[in-house]
């Protein structure tokens, strides 16, 4: 009941935002890291542009690295936008082009943590692993009404394994999208 509950609330209020609905592994990777550390708002102006510069993981493969920063100015941390071209590399040279389909694989990406390897599994494979940020903690707590502190590892592993329970069979990335739109 509570899956379902946190899905029909998505589906009522979801803000539209570009990456909502895509499912191709190199858009939904684009949009995951865009995301790490930067206001919805603000990525969603940077996406589009972006991904019309370097429409696959081809181009942005080729891209000459300054005009890569170029289209990363004012989303700040550059060291995603050095880690995303390095991936592309590695996915365009060493994979054929094709994005690692399981959370074990994306993990090998320069970049991708298990926050962005749990989102890009789910979202763009439909695989049934929980992408869990500090929002998503934050979320999961209330609704448990945890009361010890979440930065604490132990803690958070135990919120962790919760939400794993309440994982649709099918849908996880929009359950996961769901608790980030909450959080
Ligand atoms: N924050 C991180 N990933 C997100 C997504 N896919 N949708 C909304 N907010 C997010």
């Amino acid at each position: 009941d509570l899956t379902r509950s946190i899905l029909e609330w998505h589906m009522e209020t979801a803000r539209a935002l570009p990456w909502r609905g895509e499912a191709d592994p190199y858009r939904v990777y684009v949009s995951e890291i865009m995301l790490q550390q930067t206001r919805t708002q603000v990525a969603a102006r940077y996406y589009a542009p972006f991904l019309a510069a370097f429409p696959t993981v081809e181009a942005l493969a080729a891209a000459p690295e300054d005009e890569v920063y170029k289209r990363w100015e004012g989303l700040g941390y550059y060291a995603r936008a050095r880690n995303l071209m390095a991936a592309a590399r590695m996915v365009a040279r060493d994979m054929g082009g094709r994005f690692p389909d399981t959370r074990e694989g994306l993990l090998k990406l320069p970049g991708a943590g298990e926050y962005v390897s749990a989102a890009v599994a789910s979202i763009a494979f439909g695989r049934r692993e929980l992408a869990l940020d500090g929002n998503g903690v934050r979320v999961l707590s209330r609704i448990r009404g945890e009361e010890r502190d979440i930065t604490v590892p132990a803690v958070r592993r135990k919120l962790a394994a919760w939400g794993e329970t309440l994982l649709p069979p099918e849908g996880a990335g929009d359950f996961n999208q769901a608790l980030m739109g909450m959080g």
